[in-house]
C-alpha cells in the first residue's frame, strides 16, 4: 500500500520530535525547542545527540545520524517503513489511511503491464536467436557486435500476424493486456487482433529503471514505415522518454558532456564506438520535458543533426522552440554534420575520433540564431539591417528567464556593434563574433566532485526552504567549494527570515558551469528528494576519487580495493535508487 505525504505530514505535525524519541532515551532541554541526549546509534556517553522540534529533526554530531521521527523509530527498533509508519499513527492517535483503490488498481496494472513488456522483449530476443537468420544478418551488415546485439537487448518479430501473441498468450498473459502494450492492434471492425510487429528488427525502449516499455520496430531493409513504434500506453510517454537513458544519465554525467542524436541506430553505433554517453528523443523532435531531463544531467548538451535538410529544419525548429527556456548556465550546442551523413556514418567512415572532432566544433544556440535571423548575410540597405536586428531582438524577446534575456540582449548588441564594422569595411568577422557571446568556462573542464558540490549549492540557492533541516545546514558548512561561491554560502548561511528568495538567483548566475542537475520549480518535497540524491552523488564522487587514489598506490591491498569497489557499488546502487525515486516525484 502507499502510503499518501499528507498522511506522513499529519503525523510529523502531531508528534514533536521531542516527544518521540524522548518516550525512548532520556533527553535533557536546552532551550527553544532544542533538546539533547545520548545517541543510541553509536556506543557512546556523551549527549552528542541534538534533537530540534521545529525542525523535525535528530542529528548526531559524533556519528552522523540523522533524520525525522520516522527515521528515528525505523532505526531505533528495527522497523520498516510501513511498520514505523503504524506504530507512530497509534502514537498519534490517527486512523491509517484507507488505501485508495483506484490508484492501487493504477500502480498494479502498470506493474504488471511492464512484465508484459519485459516478456515481449525476451520472446524477441529469443526469435533473434532462433528464427532470424535475416535479421541477424541485418544487423550485422549494420556492423554490430553480437555484444552490443545483447547490450541493447536487440530482437526480431517475426513476419507472423500472431507469433508473439500466441506466446505470450500462452504465458498467461491476457489479450487485453497486449493490446493495452501496444503489441498487439485492435482492428475496430471487431475481427480478431494481430502482432503490430512483424518482420522487423526490434528495439527495446527502457525507462531510466531499464525497464522495458515500449519498441521500436525496423524494417530489414528498404521500405515504409523504416521504423514503427509503439503507441502511447499507459507505461511509454513518447514525448518525456528519451532513448538509452537510463545509460547515458550516468556517464553523462561523468563526462560532462551529453550528446543528442536523431536515431536509434545512432546511438547503438556511437555506444559501441566507445560513447556511451549519448541519447534520442523516439521520433519525435526534442520535446521540452526531454530537455528539461537531459539539462538535469549536462548544461549544455550537444544535439548532433543529421546533415540533411531534415537535420537542418529540425536545427531551427529545436533553436526555436527551446530559447523559451532557456535557464541561467542552461543552454544547447549544435554540430551540423557533414552533408548526407549521420552519426552512425561518421563513425563508420573516419572512426570515433572524426565525431569528436565534430562535437568539439559544436556552435552554441547564441550563435545559431544569430545565423537563422540571417548574420550571415551581406546587408547593404539600412532597412536590411534594421530588419535583421528586428529579429534577432524578437529571438531574444523570446526568452523567458529575464537574467538569460539580458545576457542575450547584450551579446547581441556587441556582437552588431562588431558586426557592423565588420561590414562597412568588408572584413570578415565571424570567428571574432561566434566567440563574441560565450561565457564561462565548460562544464567538462571542471571536475566532476566540484560540478557535484556547485549543484548542491545552486539546489540551496534555489531552494534555501531546504536549510531549514540542520543536517542540511551543517552540510552546506563543510561543502568544499571554489571560491567564486564562497559569498553564496555566507549568503545562504547568513539569510534572514523572509529575504526575497530572488535575491539568490543572482548569486546562481555568477557560479560556474556545473552539470545542476535538477529541474526547476520543484516542491519542496521534490527539492529534498533532489538533495539527497545529489547528496549521494557527492559521496559517490569521494569515493571515486579515493579509489583512484588507491589504485595507483603500490602498497594498496587487494583486500582494501576489494572492500572500496563493494562500497562503491553499494553507493551507486544508492545514488541510482535516490535519482528515481526524485524523479518519480517528478512524473506525479
Ligand atoms: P533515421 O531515418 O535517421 O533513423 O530516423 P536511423 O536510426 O538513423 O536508422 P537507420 O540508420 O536509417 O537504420 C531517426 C529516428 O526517427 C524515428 C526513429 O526514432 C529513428 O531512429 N523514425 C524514423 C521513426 O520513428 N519512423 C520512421 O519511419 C523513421
Ligand atoms: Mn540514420
Amino acid at each position: 500500500m502507499q502510503i499518501p505525504q499528507s498522511f506522513l505530514d499529519e503525523i510529523r505535525a502531531r508528534l514533536p520530535i521531542s516527544q518521540v524519541i524522548g518516550k525512548r532515551l532520556p533527553l535533557k532541554p536546552k532551550g527553544r525547542g532544542e533538546f539533547a541526549g545520548v545517541c543510541p546509534f553509536h556506543d557512546d556517553h556523551d549527549p552528542s545527540m541534538s534533537v530540534t522540534d521545529v525542525k523535525g529533526f535528530y542529528h548526531c554530531f559524533a556519528c552522523n545520524a540523522h533524520g525525522d521521527v520516522l527515521k528515528f523509530v525505523m532505526e531505533f527498533h528495527g522497523l520498516s517503513f510501513m511498520d514505523a509508519v503504524k506504530e507512530l499513527a497509534g502514537e498519534a492517535g490517527l486512523p491509517l489511511p484507507q488505501p485508495d483503490p483506484v490508484a492501487e488498481k493504477r500502480y498494479q496494472q502498470r506493474q504488471s503491464l511492464a512484465e508484459v513488456m519485459e516478456l515481449a522483449c525476451q520472446f524477441y530476443q529469443a526469435q533473434l536467436k532462433q528464427h532470424g537468420r535475416v535479421a541477424v544478418d541485418y544487423i550485422k551488415g549494420r556492423g554490430l557486435s553480437a555484444a552490443t546485439v545483447q547490450q541493447f537487448r536487440l530482437g526480431y518479430a517475426p513476419d507472423d500476424r500472431g507469433a508473439l501473441k500466441q506466446a505470450l498468450m500462452n504465458h498467461g498473459v491476457s489479450e487485453q493486456q497486449l493490446i493495452e502494450g501496444g503489441l498487439l492492434i485492435q482492428p475496430p471492425d471487431g475481427k480478431s487482433s494481430y502482432d503490430r510487429f512483424r518482420g522487423r528488427v526490434m528495439f527495446p525502449i527502457m525507462d531510466v529503471k531499464g525497464r522495458v516499455i515500449a519498441f521500436g520496430g525496423r524494417i530489414l531493409g528498404d521500405g515504409e514505415p523504416k521504423y514503427l513504434n509503439s503507441p502511447e500506453t499507459p507505461l511509454f510517454h513518447k514525448g518525456r522518454e528519451l532513448y538509452h537513458f537510463n545509460v547515458a544519465r550516468q556517464a553523462g554525467y561523468d563526462n560532462g558532456q551529453l550528446v543528442i542524436v536523431e536515431g536509434y541506430m545512432d546511438v547503438i553505433a556511437l555506444a559501441q564506438a566507445g560513447l556511451p554517453n549519448v541519447v534520442a528523443p523516439l521520433g519525435t523532435a526534442l520535446t521540452e520535458d526531454q530537455v528539461q531531463k537531459i539539462w538535469q544531467v549536462v548544461d549544455e548538451p550537444i544535439l548532433c543533426m543529421d546533415g540533411d535538410k531534415a537535420g537542418q529544419r529540425a536545427m531551427q525548429r529545436v533553436a526555436g522552440l527551446h530559447l523559451q527556456h532557456l535557464k541561467p548556465g542552461k543552454s544547447l550546442r549544435f554540430v551540423m554534420l557533414p552533408e548526407g551523413k549521420d552519426p552512425d556514418d561518421v563513425v563508420k567512415d573516419g572512426g570515433l575520433q572524426s565525431l569528436q572532432k565534430q562535437l568539439e566544433q559544436a556552435v552554441p544556440l547564441v550563435d545559431v540564431l544569430w545565423d537563422i535571423a540571417g548574420g550571415n548575410q551581406h546587408y547593404t540597405a539600412p532597412e536590411q539591417r534594421a530588419a535583421f536586428e528586428q529579429r534577432l531582438m524578437g529571438f531574444v524577446a523570446e526568452i523567458q528567464d529575464p537574467v538569460v534575456q539580458r545576457y542575450y540582449r547584450q551579446a547581441y548588441k556587441d556582437r552588431l556593434w562588431q558586426w557592423q564594422r565588420g561590414q562597412g569595411s568588408g572584413k570578415k568577422t565571424a570567428q571574432r563574433v561566434s566567440n563574441a557571446g560565450r561565457m564561462g568556462s565548460k562544464p567538462q573542464d571542471i571536475p566532476v566532485q566540484m560540478r557535484v558540490t556547485l549543484a548542491l549549492l545552486r539546489l540551496l540557492l534555489n531552494y534555501p526552504i531546504l536549510l531549514e533541516d540542520g543536517a542540511i545546514e551543517e552540510t552546506l558548512l563543510d561543502l568544499p567549494l571554489p571560491d567564486q561561491a564562497e559569498s553564496a554560502r555566507q549568503a545562504l548561511l547568513e539569510r534572514g527570515e523572509d529575504e526575497d528568495p530572488s535575491a539568490w538567483q543572482s548569486y546562481a548566475a555568477e557560479l560556474p558551469k556545473d552539470g545542476s542537475m535538477v529541474a526547476d520549480e520543484l516542491t519542496e518535497k521534490q527539492a529534498k528528494l533532489a538533495w539527497d540524491f545529489l547528496l549521494t552523488r557527492y559521496e559517490l564522487s569521494l569515493l571515486e576519487a579515493e579509489q583512484a587514489l588507491l589504485s595507483r598506490d603500490g602498497n594498496t591491498t587487494m583486500e582494501q580495493l576489494q572492500s572500496l569497489s563493494e562500497q562503491l557499488y553499494e553507493l551507486r546502487r544508492l545514488e541510482k535508487m535516490r535519482y528515481i525515486a526524485y524523479e518519480s516525484e517528478l512524473d506525479l
